[in-house]
């Protein structure tokens, strides 16, 4: 959660500052700031709301400066306001500090600071940053910072610059991401690679408890015992222009339509071939595996649920589905032949990192399935697959989520490849490779969609309901709908809803029915006349060949096998949302309270 950038050189800090914090504004967007040394005084601006308010703030203002850093906060600590906001100041105002994560013990130190004489003018846990790093200099900005981090409790990417000291910026991350741009005339911190690369693809990525110093022309990396540290330079893989809208109105239907491509693109690293070849991950190294674990959050564990149908079904190994926020706290049974799949678009989520952990200390072997090279989770599971998404910005995952099912699909096949009977492989494999196509005749009924969407667009609750792979479906639309539209939306078992939810149908209830698996189909129209009879509105999102439908409205998707379902319904149901939201109004890409990136547990 929160961006930060820096940068020091011999530009405009000003607008490489702003620049990167307009890429990293997906990260969150309750208020954004900027600290820069100017004539060897620091000068700050910080301003509450979108960094839209704080552009304003400084349009006119003379900021000439080659050094500084900036930031976008999601609230934790304290409500979204200018005193808030970061940069946060020591209180002599030499030390300027950007921080993303939480200090865990910020309340403990605080209180130890304010007995020294220290006074506070926020209520965030990144001020104990400043004042402490203020307390123990003397005359080594680096060193402070050191000793700093060493009474820190919690997660942390810091960013600091010192009155004292103009010609560097202080860096230091744990359990929070931080990366380091090289360029000829000047170098950069960020949260995140998008932020710098207009400016650089040479990445320096860095591991928890490493500190980088930056000069203008040179950039030194040290442990936390200040023994220099040698490190590879990372070529970042993508462009700018990747990351634009590209004419399209929001990041989020840009990334829906571009869902073919990255279907494609993953099928091409994984599934093409004759065999299943997944990077690192070897059938050899796992054939002793009795039982897996799938962690995630939000979309990512949906994805999950749609992997252990497809992993216990054609692979015959049982499979447990977790929320990563629930599997850290519940004692799960693991041994060394289990195998932990921790599935995370970021590879940064907080929570999907501690299960990582907790598998790691109980000697399990883990599986990251991300879609960031270089990220927490891909560095440190024993095996990874890269789902090739493409950078995904929208906070609504989508062209991710999907990929996230394609890469389930690939690894059930993997390990079901020496079990099962060759024409049933084969056959499997061919129509996970006609799905990048059927997606794209999806996307044609683009309008059909909007006209549907419209007509639910004022209501005040919808419901989602799907049997087997189709009510993990479900969870992700009711997802979906709820996080950009804010509309109540709550998914049920199709054979559920007898058991309480349907007391809350009513005359003109939305119900939206995902009907795929044909060997469900007659329970669930029997569920969807159960609701119908009750006067529900059903709009029914069904396969081409199925006739005989009793809907008030219907999206037809193409014929596929049952389990591979939920990459075809999965679009009709974002486009849904999508036309929803933008039919209210609302800043798609930005929801709120919402940010990309959740790295605080
Ligand atoms: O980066 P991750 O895949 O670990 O993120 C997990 C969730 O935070 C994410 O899927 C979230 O639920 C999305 N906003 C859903 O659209």
């Amino acid at each position: 959660m929160c961006g930060i950038v820096g940068y020091i050189g011999e530009g405009n800090a000003k607008k490489y500052l702003l620049q990167g914090l307009e890429k990293l504004e997906y990260r969150g967007y309750d208020s954004a700031g900027i600290s820069v040394l100017q004539d060897d005084k620091i000068v700050t601006v910080k301003k509450k709301g979108p960094l839209k308010n704080l552009k304003n703030a400084i349009k006119n203002v003379d900021l000439t400066s080659d050094v500084g850093i900036g930031h976008t906060r999601w609230a934790t600590h304290g409500i979204p306001s200018d005193k808030n906001s970061h940069p946060h100041l020591s209180e002599d105002k030499k030390i300027s500090v950007v921080h993303n994560g939480i200090i865990e013990n910020y309340a403990v130190l605080k209180e130890d600071l304010i007995k020294k004489g220290y006074k506070f003018v926020s209520e965030t846990d990144t001020e104990v940053i400043a004042h402490l790093i203020s307390h123990l200099y003397s005359g080594s900005l680096l060193d402070a910072v050191i000793s700093a981090t060493k009474q820190l409790k919690g997660s942390y990417s810091i960013g600091v610059i010192s009155q004292d000291e103009p010609d560097k910026i202080i860096a230091v991350r744990k359990d929070s991401p931080l990366i380091v741009g090289l360029k000829d005339d000047g170098n950069f911190i960020a949260s995140d690679i998008p932020a710098i690369l207009s400016e650089t693809k040479d990445i320096y990525i860095l591991n928890d408890n490493e500190f980088a110093l930056l000069k203008k022309d040179k950039v030194t990396l040290y442990d936390e015992r200040k023994n220099e540290i040698e490190r590879k330079i990372y070529k970042a893989e993508f462009d700018d222009v990747t990351i634009q809208k590209d004419g399209y109105d929001h990041f989020m239907i840009k990334e829906i339509f571009e869902q073919p491509k990255a279907i494609k693109d993953t099928l091409l690293s994984c599934i093409m071939g004759e065999k299943v070849e997944m990077d690192s991950i070897k059938y050899d190294n796992l054939k002793d595996i009795n039982k897996i674990f799938i962690v995630g959050c939000g979309s990512a564990y949906h994805a999950g649920l749609v992997g252990k149908i497809v992993i216990e079904k054609w692979a015959k190994i049982p499979v447990n589905v977790d929320i990563a926020s629930e599997f850290i706290y519940r004692n799960p049974l693991i041994d060394k032949n289990t195998l932990l799949i921790l599935i995370s678009q970021s590879g940064e989520t907080a929570d999907t990192i501690s299960a990582l952990k907790l598998g790691k200390k109980t000697g399990c072997k883990t599986l990251a399935i991300t879609n960031a090279m270089g990220s927490t989770i891909s560095r440190e599971a024993d095996f990874v697959f890269y789902t090739r998404a493409g950078i995904e910005i929208s906070v609504a995952s989508t062209k991710a989520y999907i990929t996230q099912l394609i890469a389930l699909y690939a690894f059930a096949l993997l390990l079901a490849q020496k079990k099962m009977e060759k024409d049933e492989f084969e056959n499997i494999k061919a129509e996970i490779l006609l799905l990048d196509k059927k997606v794209s005749k999806i996307l044609l009924d683009d309008k059909n969609i909007k006209t549907i969407a419209k007509k639910i667009a004022n209501e005040k609750d919808i419901f989602y309901i799907g049997r087997g792979v189709s009510y993990a479906s479900a969870m992700e639309g009711a997802l979906k709908l709820k996080e950009i539209s804010y509309i109540h939306s709550e998914a049920y078992a199709g054979g559920e809803l007898k058991h309480g939810p349907i007391a809350l149908i009513e005359n003109g209830t939305v119900v939206i029915a995902i009907n795929t698996d044909k060997n469900l189909k007659e329970k669930m129209d029997n569920n969807i006349k159960e609701v119908a009879s009750r006067g529900a509105y059903v709009i029914g999102i069904v396969p081409e060949s199925f006739k005989n439908s009793n809907y008030n409205d219907t999206i037809k998707i193409p014929d596929t096998k049952p389990e591979l379902y939920p990459v075809l319904s999965s679009v009709p149901l974002q486009l849904l949302s999508y036309y929803v939201a933008t039919e209210k109004g609302y800043d798609v890409d930005k929801p709120r309270n919402l940010a990309k990136s959740v790295t605080v547990e």
